[in-house]
């Protein structure tokens, strides 16, 4: 019999097209660890609400999302990819973990001081419990490993111990899930500053390359990036801006800090910008031609989204079950 494999599980928000640093930080993990791993994979609509969204942008932004991800590999046959909101467990078990998560807890998390801080108008209850959700999203399926970027290290931590406190009360209903953040591409940094990290939201679109940028784009950016008034393409302490590209250009075209040190002895920024830029854009071609052809196709999508929804609430449906039953619901 064959032995059953690991599972995974992660999401993206589907606000604003995937940059170059989730896709480099996070979904080509998502795609390499099919290979070897039971994978569930999830566009975190119900997530994106926490900032308010355009009803109609948000619906396309989730057919964009889910598109490139079949568009990057992630297959739909093999692994499960879905919709959050799509499944409706994740809001019900996010709801009894809510129970079992302190409000020090969620006040400590950053990503909600940060938000809070850039959306001061709006600081809602759902931007304060998200991190509930995430844990429901992981803990529903039973998650062993989440490829995540940095940032989403202390969520993941959370979810560990929302876990490990409902199983000291209940017995062993979930397992512990562990981050699996890569190594050198887990914080891809902003063009512009290089010191903050690459994101979706960021007001100047200099600042982060968007997965689906056409080639003279990504190049122009990666011409206007920031970098030091050195300008020895080395990797060192203090060079932010050109350790970034190094990182970029290393996960783009496999080659080490030090292939690229002496690919490039002796010659300027400039030229290395350029090779960053057409590089990137080569890396991101087939993807994005693959993109255009599966978005002419809607009935194909959709019909992926489904099945993707009942895979994904069949497998989710024996662990709500099971912390019903834990909590004392009637489960008929
Ligand atoms: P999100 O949508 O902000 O980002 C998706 C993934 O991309 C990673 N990432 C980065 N990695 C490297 N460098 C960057 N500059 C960079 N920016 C983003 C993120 O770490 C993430 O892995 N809350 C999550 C979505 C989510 C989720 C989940 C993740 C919802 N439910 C369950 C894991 C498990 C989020 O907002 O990611």
């Amino acid at each position: 019999m064959e032995k059953e494999r690991k599972k995974i599980l992660s999401g993206i928000q589907p606000t604003n097209t995937p940059t170059l640093g989730n896709y480099l930080g996070a979904l080509d993990n998502w795609v390499k660890l099919q290979q070897e791993y039971d994978c569930t994979y999830c566009i975190a609509d119900l997530h994106s609400i926490t900032v308010r969204q355009d009803p109609q942008q948000l619906r396309k932004q989730v057919y964009e999302s889910y598109t490139l991800l079949l568009a990057m590999g992630v297959d739909p046959e093999h692994s499960t990819a879905f919709v959050q909101s799509q499944n409706c467990q994740h809001a019900e078990l996010s709801w009894v973990l809510s129970c079992f998560t302190q409000f020090g807890e969620l006040s400590r998390m950053t990503q909600f001081k940060d938000k809070s801080a850039k959306h001061p108008e709006n600081i809602n209850a759902g931007l304060f419990t998200y991190p509930v959700l995430m844990a429901a999203d992981i803990l529903l399926y039973q998650a062993d490993l989440v490829p995540v970027g940095i940032d989403q290290k202390q969520h993941l931590e959370l979810s560990r111990d929302i876990a490990m406190r409902f199983n000291n009360i209940y017995g062993d209903v979930f397992t512990l899930p562990e981050a699996y953040i890569p190594t050198d591409t887990a914080k891809i940094a902003s063009l512009q500053d290089p010191t903050k990290k690459m994101s979706k939201s960021d007001e100047n679109p200099n600042a982060s390359i968007s997965v689906l940028d056409d080639r003279d784009t990504i190049i122009r950016k990666f011409k206007r990036a920031v970098t030091d008034s050195d300008s020895h393409v080395r990797y060192a302490p203090g060079k932010d801006g050109i350790n970034n590209l190094m990182t970029i250009y290393g996960a783009v075209t496999g080659k080490t800090y030090e292939q690229t040190e002496k690919e490039f002895d002796g010659k300027g920024y400039g030229e290395f910008k350029l090779a960053v830029g057409e590089a990137t854009a080569d890396r991101l071609a087939p993807i994005q031609a693959e993109y255009a052809r599966l978005s002419a196709d809607k009935k194909y999508i959709e019909e992926c989204m489904k099945n993707g929804a009942e895979k994904a609430f069949k497998s989710s449906r024996r662990t709500l079950q099971k912390v019903y039953k834990k909590v004392g619901y009637i489960v008929l």
